[in-house]
């Protein structure tokens, strides 16, 4: 039986996950390289984590635009709240909240967010609450997960999860992850009534140097929630530690086969 209360799911290690993050945050700096910014634009960071980007977002949009950073959970904004100071005081909100069920209405020029969506259990809702939270002709842009994100991993992580040690634990326990691919993800959008939608996928093979980096960001960023089903620590460690051995065979090395999927939208007139 899976391990979950009212709670479970929402919390990250957040010190480690700014820490380690890199890979998210050089993706998510291609993205935000990618906005038209006006400079006067009220944004959300929708699944901003620890704030690296949101930081990035508020320099990007210079002294008059405005930024809510948006989160479920409370470690991650507590770190972004630390992590900015007092740096955009006045110009950055920090709000705890389902992304699918956002507490705002037509209140934003422009939703970024990155690495996040996949996350979401309700993808309908999903892109329903971010439409509502958007002005007539806002858009939204973002990168998450999608396509075959991670497919490596997930198999190996499959297989272990059914040997006899593990299966107690992990057996039956659900993917916490979607992942569309492209054109799946523009007739969600669509249905909710985005418009101007555009959808692609692009690989983004991640490398680390040595075991030590590749177990450490494993277990923090990706099978935090599937470690939180094995009550025992040296049996989570050695979760990790099996991985991290068939990584290390790999050729090359201790490389995650992540995929992007970005989207671009925009809430009709
Ligand atoms: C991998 S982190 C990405 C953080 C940041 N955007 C970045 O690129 O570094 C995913 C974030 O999405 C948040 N998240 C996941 N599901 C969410 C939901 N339903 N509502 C709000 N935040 C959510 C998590 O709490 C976490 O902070």
């Amino acid at each position: 039986m899976p391990r979950q209360d009212a709670t479970w799911g929402r919390e990250w290690n957040a010190a480690a996950y700014h820490r380690l993050s890199h890979p998210q945050a050089s993706w998510g700096r291609k993205v935000l390289s990618s906005l038209q910014l006006r400079g006067h634009e009220v944004l959300m960071d929708a699944g901003c984590g620890s704030g690296r980007l949101t930081a990035e977002l508020l320099r990007a949009l210079g002294g008059e635009g405005r930024v809510v950073g948006v989160d479920m959970s409370e470690n991650m904004l507590a770190t972004a709240r630390k992590h900015l100071g007092s740096e955009f005081s006045g110009r950055v909100q920090w709000v705890a909240a389902d992304l699918a069920s956002l507490p705002f209405e037509q209140t934003f020029d422009g939703i970024f967010s990155t690495a996040a969506f996949h996350w979401v259990p309700d993808q309908k809702q999903l892109f329903l609450s971010l439409l509502g939270a958007l002005r007539r002709g806002g858009w939204l842009r973002a990168q998450c997960g999608g396509g075959p994100n991670l497919a490596r991993l997930q198999q190996r992580m499959d297989q272990l999860s059914a040997t006899p040690r593990f299966a107690p634990y992990l057996a039956g326990f659900p993917s916490p992850w979607i992942y569309h691919d492209a054109q799946a993800a523009a007739e969600l959008l669509k249905e909710a009534g985005f418009q101007n939608v555009a959808t692609n996928l692009e690989p983004a093979l991640t490398l680390f140097e040595n075991a030590r980096s590749y177990s450490e960001f494993v277990r923090t960023v990706i099978v935090h929630l599937h470690l939180e089903q094995i009550p025992d620590a040296t049996l989570r460690t050695d979760f990790v530690e099996e991985l991290t051995r068939q990584a290390s065979a790999d050729d090359p090395p201790f490389a995650l086969d992540y995929w992007r999927l970005n989207l671009s939208a925009s809430r009709p007139l």
